[in-house]
């Protein structure tokens, strides 16, 4: 029977989800049940509390699904990841600049083929849904196919994925080539076709400055006005030959921030990757215009791009909105998990502390609301759609060895993510509905 047909089902287990920023509100943004039901109903959250209170108002044969003594949390979303590079990730010994061309680049070209795009689609969202990941603001190649590929595959699973082919028509080999004309055009049958069919979401995505033109950048503009709310995703401020390659490829402009404002792509729904070596200006400038930075922690120090600074990008004068993603394949990892225990160590680098509730916070909430999606996903409150993952703190050795010692939750939360990965993943649900289970 389709699952709208069906009566409730429900969800048990140590639920945890935030309802407030725990930058702001501290431990009081989260919300933790030792004993928790979800109850779901068509997809969406119908009822969450106490077991003891709910089990007793379902109807007779509801099925429940027992996770204890597992934590139950929304799923994870993952605000920057490249579907075409789940071959490219772990390509040795290349920063920025050389790892497009030497292996980006290359491997990118490969989804001309539908069949290789539609294969690589498969592989990218079980690996997302084996790293309870639920939803991800995803870049394609520049082949419509392939965000037709990934679209297609998303709708299949019912995922919530936000997606769109990359622009770009410059600065690349010729089978990797749109122009302004045909990006524009493949974009807007691509938007007609998938946003907001179902789950899917489109975003508007020229690569980055380096490979588009100035009428690229402007039939960009065009784009973004004609679809407001569409997002726009691109990447600035990466690495410091990128940033001069930039300021030579437009030199009339006084800074990278200047290249996307001047065409109108600088706003609250546009998803800004990296960030790294902005100017107290630009990150003035990118207030304003409440655009979002998206911190890749294993990307950054993989490519040996710089490290975010999260204290800076926050300052309470001028805070800047920030979200977290994996960049796979400049990154390293599928699993937010990781990737949050990786940002950990990028803070702490720098002086700053990531507290185990501003990490979980950060890959469910805090995404959530970054992407504009509060109210959809990323916490457990009524009406939201039910995407969660079941996480078991003690799935290897060494992690059930140290959670002998673990006596908080926030201890929990914190061996999670500098220990846990995929294998901590014991189920994960998109739409109240099991969509991987070890
Ligand atoms: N800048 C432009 N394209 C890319 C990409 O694919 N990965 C990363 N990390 N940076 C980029
Ligand atoms: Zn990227």
């Amino acid at each position: 029977m389709p699952a709208g047909e069906r009566g409730p089902t429900a969800i048990r287990g140590r639920l945890l989800w935030y309802v407030a920023d725990p930058d702001t509100e501290g431990p009081a943004a989260r919300r933790y049940l030792e004993d928790g039901l979800l109850v779901v109903e068509r997809g969406l959250i119908r009822a969450v509390g106490p077991a003891g209170d709910l089990l007793p108002a379902l109807p007779d044969g509801t099925p429940v699904s027992d996770h204890r003594p597992h934590l139950v949390v929304p799923g994870f979303i993952d605000a920057h990841i490249h579907y075409p590079q789940t071959q490219v990730v772990a390509s040795y010994g290349a920063m920025l600049l050389d790892w497009l061309e030497r292996y980006t680049f290359v491997e990118e070209q490969r989804f001309a083929d539908p069949g290789h795009a539609a294969a690589g689609a498969r592989f990218f969202l079980d690996e997302l849904l084996r790293n309870g990941t639920t939803t991800a603001s995803i870049y394609c190649t520049v082949h419509a196919g392939s965000a037709e590929a990934l679209f297609a595959e998303s709708e299949r699973r019912d995922t919530r994925m936000i997606a769109g082919k990359v622009m770009m028509d410059r600065g690349a080999p010729p089978g990797l080539l749109d122009t302004a004309e045909s990006g524009y055009r493949d974009t807007k049958a691509l938007i007609a076709r998938w946003h907001r069919r179902g789950r899917q979401l489109y975003a508007i995505s020229p690569r980055f400055a380096l490979t588009s033109s100035p009428a690229q950048l402007d039939a960009t503009g065009r784009l973004v006005a004609e679809h407001p709310d569409c997002h726009l995703q691109t990447h600035i401020s990466e690495n410091l030959r990128e940033i001069e390659a930039v300021a030579a490829a437009y030199p009339e402009e006084r800074d990278y921030t200047a290249v996307y404002e001047r065409f109108g792509l600088l706003g609250p729904r546009s998803l800004m990757g990296h960030c790294l070596h902005l100017s107290e200006d630009e990150l003035r400038r990118f207030h304003a215009a409440d655009a979002v930075a998206v911190f890749c922690p294993t990307s950054n120090t993989f490519l040996g791009s710089g490290l975010f600074d999260w204290g800076r990008i926050r300052d309470p004068r001028r805070p800047i909105r920030v979200a977290v993603a994996t960049d796979i394949g400049g990154g390293t990892s599928y699993s937010m998990l990781r990737t949050m225990g990786e940002a950990y160590k990028v803070l702490h680098l720098q002086g700053q502390s990531l507290t185990p509730d501003a990490a979980f916070h950060a890959m469910t909430r805090g995404n959530a609301v970054a992407l504009g999606l509060d109210g959809v996903i990323g916490s457990f409150e009524p009406g939201r759609e039910c995407d969660a993952v079941v996480l078991d703190s003690r799935a290897t050795p060494a992690a059930a060895h140290r959670m002998e010692r673990a006596r908080t939750i926030e201890e929990e939360l914190f061996v999670l993510t500098t220990l846990g990965d995929d294998r901590s993943v014991a189920a994960t649900y998109v739409m109240g509905e099991v969509a991987h289970r070890q």
